[in-house]
C-alpha cells in the first residue's frame, strides 16, 4: 500500500509575514492604528470613498512588489517533503506562492488580483499594477481590488473548514485569532490533533493539544520544523 503522508494544515495570518517587511494589523504601530479599518477595508468605506480604497489596496500592491518571502514561508514549503501541507492564509500578499508552497487557500483574497463590482467570479491577475480609477470590467462594472472586505461573505470558507477537519496536525502562525469566521477555523479541527501555535506573543487557542512557540515566525518555525521531524 502506498505510504500516505500525514496531513499538515496551517493557518497563517500577518506575523508571518512580518519579518518580510509588511505591517500586521492590531500591533503596536500596525495597519489599524494608522488607518480606520471601516474606511478602508468594509464593504461599507468602498461604498462611501472607493477611491481612497483603491489607493490603499494600490499601495499595499506595490508594496508586496517590494517584499520577499522569509523563512517562515520557504519552511512551510519545504516541510512538503514530509508532509501533505496545505496553507490556509489570511494574507493577501502572494509570500507563500513566491516560497513555492503547492496548496494553498486564501481566505481574505488576494492583491494581485482585481475583479468585477458586479461578478464576483470575473477575477482578473493584475500582478503588481495598480486599478487605476474608472477601469471596468467587461460587464461594465467598477473594477475592484480581490479582497473580502469587513462586511462580506467569505467564500472560502467552507473549503477551509473541510480542511481544517481532515488535519493531522494544525500549525498556526503570526494570527492573533480575532477576526471571525477564520479565528472559529481552529475548532474544526480533530480533537487529538495535535495544534501548534506559532507567535511572539499568548495566543488564546482552544484545543486539547496545544503547544505554544513564543516566537517571531522565522524562528518559530525553525524550532516546529526539528519538533515534526525529529
Ligand atoms: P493581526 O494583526 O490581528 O495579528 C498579527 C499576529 O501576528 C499577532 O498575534 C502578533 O503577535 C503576531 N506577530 C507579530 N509579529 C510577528 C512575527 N514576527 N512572527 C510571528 N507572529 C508575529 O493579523 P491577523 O490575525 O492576520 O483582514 O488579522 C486577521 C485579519 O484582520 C486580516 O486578514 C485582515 C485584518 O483586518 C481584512 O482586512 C479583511
Amino acid at each position: 500500500m502506498a505510504n500516505t503522508l500525514k496531513k499538515l494544515v496551517a493557518l497563517t495570518g500577518a506575523g508571518i509575514s512580518a519579518e518580510s517587511g509588511i505591517k500586521t494589523f492590531r500591533d503596536s504601530g500596525g495597519l489599524w492604528e494608522q488607518y480606520d479599518v471601516m474606511e478602508v477595508a468594509s464593504i461599507g468605506g468602498w461604498r462611501k470613498n472607493p477611491q481612497l480604497m483603491q489607493r490603499f489596496y494600490n499601495e499595499r500592491r506595490k508594496q508586496l512588489s517590494e517584499v520577499e518571502p522569509n523563512a517562515a514561508h520557504r519552511i512551510l514549503a519545504e516541510l512538503e517533503a514530509y508532509f501533505d501541507v496545505t496553507v490556509v492564509t489570511q494574507n493577501v500578499d502572494n509570500l507563500h506562492e513566491r516560497a513555492q508552497s503547492s496548496k494553498i487557500l486564501h481566505l481574505h483574497g488576494e492583491l494581485t488580483k482585481a475583479r468585477s463590482c458586479a461578478d464576483s467570479n470575473w477575477v482578473l491577475d493584475i500582478g503588481y499594477r495598480p486599478i487605476e480609477w474608472g477601469e471596468t470590467a467587461p460587464d461594465g462594472s467598477l473594477l475592484r481590488p480581490h479582497i473580502v472586505w469587513f462586511g462580506e461573505a467569505v467564500p472560502m470558507i467552507g473549503a477551509a473548514s473541510e480542511t481544517v477537519a481532515e488535519a493531522d496536525i494544525l500549525v498556526v502562525v503570526g494570527t492573533s485569532l480575532n477576526v471571525y469566521p477564520a479565528a472559529g477555523l481552529v475548532a474544526y479541527a480533530p480533537r487529538e490533533t495535535p495544534i501548534y501555535v506559532v507567535d511572539p506573543n499568548d495566543i488564546v487557542c482552544p484545543g486539547r493539544n496545544v503547544t505554544s512557540i513564543r516566537e517571531k515566525a522565522t524562528a518559530g518555525m525553525e524550532k516546529l520544523k526539528k519538533m515534526l521531524l525529529e
